[in-house]
């Protein structure tokens, strides 16, 4: 029997509710496929930093190191400041942890859900690479003056040549294994940030000349790519980006999928300790309520299995999925779904 070792940080708000049902939905899932997850958890989150002041403690970043996955809830505490959280567990983990990939599907599974006109399951079907270490996000740049009328702050982004080249020959990888409409389109802004984007191009048609023939190569602008998700979603097919523009286009990627209820992503690295979550953040309005939509938390869980090679299990939970959504659910909202949160958990786990 294959068992592997997850970590597991609940985290903030509804992170530690919606985790307990995909850990419900991976168990079923074990059982079915003769698997065993042995979970460890974390208690990292706005309330430990509360209770004792520190966001991480210095040895969690060695410690969790040693897991081939960590399934985490969600980080953003009410009463703590923005940016303590989300830099000191979220993005450092993701640095010091080399994720250099986010990886988000943007998958519709029923059109009841999609708030395009006359858009369904087979139009918005594409997945977006997003750089996950660089950019915009390393924190490079400060403050002048500050406070003061002629204060000054710049903020900077970072692109390496290893840093691209490796993200975008992960999404040439990838595209190539999806195996669909083998094209990937790079999402920039060359038109004005002719420096990062001059870097990004160049690297992009030359690692694809050289080593990808077989896979199409496309170009959007970020703000034309916002507009062609609306518009033409189907389009798409593998989309790479860099982690501002990812950022903010996941989020829209999320909304036409069916909302934050459904949207997960995984924190890749590779060759090492990779994270999934799902991407809705904790929800403190509806925490302890009951009413928030695990099925993101689920389908982090899904990911995690097919990056560990467990791609049968991981298919079946994503056919489970798919059954609550299309036959079940009234909702994927908070609150309207028709069930609470444990009984959607059960509801899966049930499908499978
Ligand atoms: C996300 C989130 C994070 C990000 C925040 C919480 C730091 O929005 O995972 O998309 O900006 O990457
Ligand atoms: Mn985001």
């Amino acid at each position: 029997m294959k068992s592997y070792n997850i970590a597991v940080i609940g985290g903030d708000g509804t992170g530690p509710e919606v985790i307990r049902e995909a850990i419900k939905v991976l168990d079923a899932a074990s059982q079915k496929f003769q698997l065993k997850l042995n979970y460890t958890h974390f208690d990292f989150g706005g309330e430990r930093y509360l209770r004792t002041g520190e966001v991480l403690p210095d040895s969690a970043v060695g410690e969790l190191r040693k897991f081939p996955a960590i399934l985490l809830g969600a980080i953003g505490h009410p009463d703590v400041k923005p940016g303590i959280l989300e830099k000191g567990i979220l993005l450092r983990l993701r640095f010091e942890l080399e994720q250099y990939i986010n990886l988000r599907p943007v998958k519709l599974y029923d059109e009841r859900y999609c708030p395009l006109k006359d858009k369904k399951p087979e139009h918005i079907d594409f997945v977006v690479v997003r750089e996950n270490n660089e950019g915009l996000y390393t924190g490079a740049g400060g403050h002048v003056f500050k406070g003061t009328p002629h204060e000054v702050a710049v903020q900077e982004s970072i692109n390496t040549r290893r840093g691209v080249e490796r993200c975008l020959r992960y999404a040439f990888e990838y595209t190539r294994k999806r195996n669909k409409d083998k094209k990937l389109t790079l999402c920039g802004k060359t038109n004005v940030l002719t420096f990062a984007f001059d870097l990004w191009e160049r690297a992009f048609h030359e690692v694809g000349k050289a080593d990808f023939p077989d896979i199409k190569r496309d170009y959007a602008h970020v703000d034309a790519t916002t507009m062609w998700f609306v518009k033409n979603p189907e389009w798409f097919d593998v989309i790479v980006t860099d982690n501002m523009f990812g950022d903010i286009i996941t989020d829209l990627g999320a909304m036409i999928q069916g909302g934050m209820g459904i949207a997960a992503g995984g924190n890749i690295n590779p060759q090492g300790a990779s994270m999934f979550e799902p991407i809705g953040g904790s929800a403190p309005k509806y925490t302890g309520l009951g009413v928030i939509n695990p099925l993101a938390a689920i389908c982090a869980g899904q990911m995690m299995l097919d990056f560990l090679g467990e791609t049968v299990a991981a298919k079946a939970i994503e056919d489970a999925v798919i059954k609550a959504v299309r036959e079940k659910l009234h909702n994927l909202a908070a609150g309207k779904m028709g069930y609470t949160t444990s009984q959607v958990g059960d509801l899966v786990a049930s499908l499978l």
